[in-house]
């Protein structure tokens, strides 16, 4: 931790603080500070308030039932999560506005109203039933950024099949694991996705997942994509296999244009979303209806300020849940036109999302600050080629922000005109949790400020005890509504994950006192100063933020250990200038392997056939042993000190101190 306190320190003399720009405070949808006090004083009323806005074809019985840690939300209320983002909007003057307005990498466009949007997802809601897929059910989704990967979401939310999306960046065998582990019995797909003027075979890597090593008999059909024109030349080799692949566009165009959105009980299952965790598995995070869709409706609305004019544009993947929450079910929940891009920040050129600004006129654009570290990186020339008058909001999401890149951002792109919303949540709360209300606080260069209304959060000993100000493990003390509901077929998992950390402790004190067991621990470390502002400084389970993306240590490491040459890998997150974190492994070779170069390219290739691209190791060090405590637990502090070029820290527990120090002169002679 000696480098995180360090950077925190420099954090909190951060003193340049921001209040809400008037003109915008003025026009906000809040600028009263009473929101605060008054969510507080009443949680529960509050959410309800906000379900309220939603369409429910039976009304709840109950706001929450309350048994740690297993929340209801709105127990007995039925709804549906397509129904709310398109049906709903088609009596008013909504029917023709723009929902998305989509545009590919190569610069093709396409555009959807609200029922144009709503048409198609019930044809393809019609055409997965006629594949059999029924309520309850499972399906994968494996599509690059293209309008269908919205639409597939939301037709299987309007039949009340639960989606399981994998990131297209993911390998074959990743995918594998998740249909498999969800037991989906449709996989959609595309035949590639452009990216950065190349063509990512995703129909090649399903075939594999699908046919190789065991395969996934739990798959009935496959519904492709054509992303690449009538040839299908570009399938990557890749062939569709007759009686189990159908090509999307003969199945939804001809699929019945009716299709009743179904009556969902709000506790019903959403979808099922995988994340990294300590273990070298990956957990399927459970996300229901009704209380999901309460607060990303809530947030969309009061985080961005959006209003029924605004162009939103949120730069995430549907892969992961930023693009979930905030490209689908939140903003088209609020009826907002979405800007969705395909393709890389940089294609054809460093200007690409300044572009796509001013060509939408987007007013609310939210993004990570991995992005907006390139950005600075590549200079203030690219977007000053471009009219970015029409933003009047900015976001960014999935790591802590430093200082510097939050006051270029300010500067280059708000023109110091927008407030920026720094807002920290993750796979498992579903929403944005802790977060600056742009028309009422005041934002401070790194910091995510205070938790949304309604939210309590703290920062806790391992005690137990609330720190008012200083650092300590992040703690979130009430339920909310769009929580997690588990990990899928895992429960026990779920309770040692996030709310074992206080089981059996007293959290807070006198009338703040609460049994451990109902305290949610995040897996963070954070920080809180005189102002009340939370500073999250990152993750301190072995999990790695790499430009944005959660990568377990243990996933990495269980990829290398596969491989024939290793005998033993530790892998830890490196600090890294435009990623924040990189990936660092040490890697130890089975008798009679040479440490060649070659092999060390041959091991990172690997990791990416493994996991996928984005856990590509950055540094690969071959050691002859590693830092290892006497009782043979791999001691990954020290290998941290080593890889960012610290000194070392307490080595007096290790069983042979000389295996470190030997490790730090090999890396150091290495990099110089
Ligand atoms: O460590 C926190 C970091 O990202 C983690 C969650 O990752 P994931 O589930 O992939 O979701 C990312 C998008 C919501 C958190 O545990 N994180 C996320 N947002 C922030 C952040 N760290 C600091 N500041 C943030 N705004």
């Amino acid at each position: 931790m000696a480098n995180e306190e360090n950077t925190l320190d420099t954090l909190l003399t951060e003193d340049r603080a921001f209040p809400p720009p008037p003109e915008f405070a003025r026009a906000a949808l809040v600028s009263d500070p009473g929101i605060y006090a008054a969510a507080d004083a009443d949680p529960e009323a509050f959410w309800a308030g906000w379900a309220g806005r939603l369409h429910w074809f039976k009304p709840w019985d109950r706001v929450l039932d309350w048994q740690p840690p297993f929340a209801r939300w709105f127990g007995g209320g039925t709804l549906n999560a397509a129904y709310n983002c398109l049906d709903r909007h088609l009596d008013g003057p909504r029917r023709t506005k723009r929902a998305l307005a989509w545009e590919g990498e190569p610069g093709d466009r396409r555009e959807y109203t609200y029922e144009q949007l709503h048409a198609e997802v019930s044809r393809a809601a019609s055409a997965l039933k006629g594949m059999g897929v029924a309520r309850g059910d499972r399906v994968a989704i494996y599509l690059p950024m293209v309008p269908e990967a919205a639409v597939a979401m939301l037709a299987c939310a309007r039949i009340g099949a639960a989606h399981s999306v994998v990131f297209g960046g993911f390998s074959a065998e990743s995918l594998r694991d998740r249909i498999r582990d969800a037991q989906a019995k449709v996989l959609i797909t595309a035949d590639g996705g452009y990216r950065r003027g190349g063509v990512v075979a995703l129909k090649r890597a399903a075939d594999e997942a699908l046919e190789e090593e065991g395969g996934c008999p739990g798959i009935e059909h496959v519904l492709v994509v054509r992303r690449h024109g009538p040839d299908g030349e570009v399938l990557g080799g890749a062939r569709m296999k007759q009686g189990r692949d159908r090509w999307w566009h003969d199945c939804v165009a001809g699929a019945e244009a009716e299709c009743p959105a179904e009556e969902m009980e709000a506790e019903d299952l959403l979808y099922i979303l995988y994340t990294s965790g300590t273990t070298g598995k990956p957990k399927g995070i459970m996300h229901t209806t009704g209380g999901y869709m309460t607060q990303v409706l809530a947030t969309t609305q009061l985080v961005f300020d959006l209003k029924d004019d605004d162009v939103y544009w949120c730069t995430a993947d549907v892969g992961w849940v930023t693009g979930h929450s905030y490209i689908v079910y939140g903003p088209l929940a609020a009826g907002a036109t979405v800007v969705m891009y395909e393709g890389a920040p940089d294609a054809p050129d460093r200007g690409r999302m300044w572009k796509i600004v001013e060509d939408y006129r987007v007013t609310i654009f939210y993004t990570a600050p991995t992005a907006i570290r390139a950005f600075m990186k590549w200079g203030v020339d690219w977007p000053a080629k471009h009219d970015l008058s029409s933003l009047r909001l900015l976001g960014t999401v999935g790591e802590p922000i430093n200082p510097e890149a939050w006051i270029w951002y300010h500067k280059h792109i708000g023109h110091e005109r927008c407030p920026i919303v720094d807002t920290w949540w993750q796979t498992e709360t579903g929403a944005i949790m802790i977060t600056p209300l742009p028309g009422v606080t005041e934002t401070v260069p790194g910091s995510a400020t205070r938790a949304f209304p309604g939210i309590r959060a703290d920062i806790l000993t391992l005690e137990g005890r609330r720190i008012e100000v200083g650092g300590g493990f992040l703690a979130l003390r009430r339920p909310w509504p769009s929580m997690l509901r588990g990990i899928w077929g895992d429960e026990e998992r779920f309770r040692e994950t996030y709310w074992s950390k206080w089981a059996g402790k007293t959290v807070g004190e006198g009338d703040d006192a609460q049994p451990g067991e109902s305290v949610y621990f995040p897996g963070d470390g954070a920080k809180r100063d005189e102002r009340g502002n939370f500073w999250v400084i990152g993750r301190i389970d072995d999990v790695l933020n790499v430009a944005g993306h959660r990568i377990g240590t243990m996933e990495v490491e269980s990829a290398l250990v596969d491989h024939p040459a290793v005998a033993e890998a530790a892998v830890v997150g490196k600090a890294h200038e435009l990623k924040g974190q990189a990936v660092a492994a040490f890697v130890t070779l089975k008798e009679g392997q040479e440490p060649t170069d070659a092999l060390k390219k041959e091991l990172s290739d690997h990791v990416v056939r493994k996991i996928g691209a984005i856990a590509r190791p950055d540094d690969i060090l071959f050691a002859g042993d590693l830092p290892k405590t006497r009782s043979g637990k791999i001691m990954r502090r020290l290998l941290k000190d080593i890889a960012e070029g610290r000194a070392l820290g307490d080595t007096t527990t290790l069983a042979d101190p000389g295996v470190v120090a030997r490790l730090k002169g090999d890396y150091e002679s290495r990099e110089g």
